[in-house]
């Protein structure tokens, strides 16, 4: 007989506490505990792939690489809408799940993330079918370009917003043609369990999607290491990537690495305050465990009292409770470790000197909430403006002319996005000094998936979104087809 796949309950929903590997869900390996940050409660136990388990993930999809890509992108497209529609049918699980485990908004989830994460995955099957040859005629000969499946690809995510990352990878990834081993985080792995589910339900071959979990430096580290891999896409910290890019290194496998930053939020003195308050408090958006959120607040030294007290106003006004109220704004921090991290870094610029605006301290509603903190009176290199937080802490300075601004919103190591907002011209002239991988003009957020996502310096490697994805995801190839007679001749260049 075989042994029942362990399950979790989450409310009236069943998670599998089992890697699926090869099409088949398997519970070997030690186990670790899963937290939620609402209630510091434990969730239950995952458990840990072996370095055995890690390499037959990889062996299996290997193995199921050639027929995936054979079918090219016309046969994966009904693979991938049943995908996308199995993820919309456990749209409440997925909601009810990642809410405990990653402590992320339910209202977000339910309107915002679970419905980006099912089109995640039915836009880039329905773009792989657009996917062009390019062509380029030349006077002797045809070319046109193709984009092949590139084998298997591991797919390693952080636990700020794991189910979006993975489709956001996973879907460009198989649209491709490719298989995909993913390792969701160690914090937040429930999601990627569902994700399983889906995939498993939509029929998709066995071996072509897989999750293994357990902890970075173990499970992860194997994963990356493994020689057979044709692609690595990570999201998360700079440490990591820095190891993951040696290993890949040895092997030489293309990585795409996207690692946060310290993006500026730039006011201009001729800037719509109101909306660059309320914008400047959305910042504060899951508790800012988020890489692309604006933290490092540049405002004009002529609206700095009046864009202070407007955004004051509001972040006072801001609900911070329970994930699953629909009337709350900001959540918890996912995890004591990282609440510890967040606090270490108000500590240290208190002690050297900066001025709170608002916050600095822990919220009242429970042990993981952190009051939305603002510093300000900093020296440019102070720690609290160099380094990532990710945690509901911003800084401010002031500038006096558009040249200062874009000198201080240049002087990080970071380059991953930025906002800022003005009068439209103006901010454009700004904003296109700015060295980042993307800028807002008078918004924030705003994503579509055609358009490339990623950073530059320290906020990593390569873009993915829209063509930018299938570009990683993809060997790019010229077939030449000659035109004219082709001579066989030494002389003949
Ligand atoms: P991390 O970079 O260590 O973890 C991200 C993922 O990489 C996880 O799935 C982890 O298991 C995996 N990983 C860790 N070591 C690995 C290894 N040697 N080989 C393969 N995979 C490995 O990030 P962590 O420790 O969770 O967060 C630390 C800081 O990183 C945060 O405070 C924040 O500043 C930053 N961060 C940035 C994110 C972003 O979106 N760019 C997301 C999460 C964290
Ligand atoms: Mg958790």
């Amino acid at each position: 007989m075989t042994k029942a796949i362990p399950t979790l309950s989450i409310g009236d929903h069943a998670v599998r506490a089992a890697h699926y590997v090869n099409g088949a869900w398997v519970d070997e390996g030690a186990t670790f505990q899963v937290f939620s940050p609402i209630d510091q409660g434990m969730l239950g136990s995952m458990p840990e792939a072996s370095d055995l388990l890690v390499d037959a993930a990889v062996d299996g999809a290997l193995a199921a690489f050639p027929a995936w890509a054979a079918l090219g992108a016309e046969g994966r497209l009904p693979y991938l809408q049943r995908f996308a529609d199995a993820i919309v049918d456990r749209a409440e699980a997925f909601a009810q799940v990642e809410s405990h485990d990653a402590g992320v908004l339910l209202s977000r989830l339910q309107h915002g993330i679970i419905p980006r994460a099912a089109l995640n995955i039915r836009w880039f099957a329905e773009a792989a079918l657009k996917l062009q040859d390019k062509e380029l005629a030349t006077h002797q000969a045809h070319h046109y370009v193709r984009h092949d499946p590139a084998g298997v690809c591991a797919i390693i995510t952080p636990w700020n917003s794991p189910l979006m990352l993975s489709t956001w990878k996973a879907g460009p990834a198989l649209a491709a043609g490719n298989s995909v081993v993913i390792k969701p985080p160690e914090w937040a792995p429930l999601g990627c369990s569902i994700l399983a589910q889906a995939a498993e339900a939509a029929g998709i071959p066995p071996g072509v999607f897989n999750v293994v979990h357990g902890h970075g430096p173990t499970t992860g580290a194997r994963l990356v290491a493994n020689p057979r891999l044709s692609r690595i896409s990570f999201t998360g910290s700079v440490p990591t990537a820095k190891i993951i890019a040696k290993v890949a290194a040895e092997n030489l496998i293309p990585c795409s690495l996207e690692l946060g930053g310290k993006s500026p939020f730039i006011v201009l003195e001729d800037a719509d305050l109101d909306l660059a308050a309320a914008t400047g408090a959305l910042q504060y958006r899951n508790a800012t465990q988020v890489c692309l959120a604006g933290t490092r607040f540049l405002v004009h030294e002529q609206v700095r009292d009046a864009f202070v007290e407007k955004m004051r106003a509001i972040v006072e006004q801001l609900v911070i409770g329970d994930p699953r109220d629909t009337a709350t704004e900001i959540g918890p921090i996912i995890h004591p470790r990282q609440f510890e991290k967040v606090q270490g870094y108000v500590e240290r610029a208190k002690a050297a000197g900066a001025r709170l605006l608002w916050g600095g301290e822990p919220h009242p509603f429970g042990p993981l909430y952190y009051k939305p903190t603002m510093f300000t009176d900093v020296a440019p290199d102070a720690e609290i403006v160099q380094e990532e937080v990710f945690g509901p802490v911003l800084v401010m300075q002031t500038f006096t002319d558009d040249a200062e601004a874009v000198r201080l919103a240049n002087d990080t190591v970071y380059g991953l996005g930025g906002v800022c907002f003005g009068e439209v011209g103006h901010a454009r002239a700004v904003a296109e000094q700015v060295r980042t991988g993307f800028i807002w003009i008078n918004s924030f957020g705003i994503r579509d998936l055609a358009a490339p996502f990623g950073g530059r310096g320290q906020s990593g490697i390569g873009r993915e979104g829209g063509d930018y994805s299938f570009e990683f995801f993809s060997d790019i190839k010229d077939v030449i087809v000659p035109t004219a007679p082709f001579k066989a001749s030494f002389a003949h260049r």
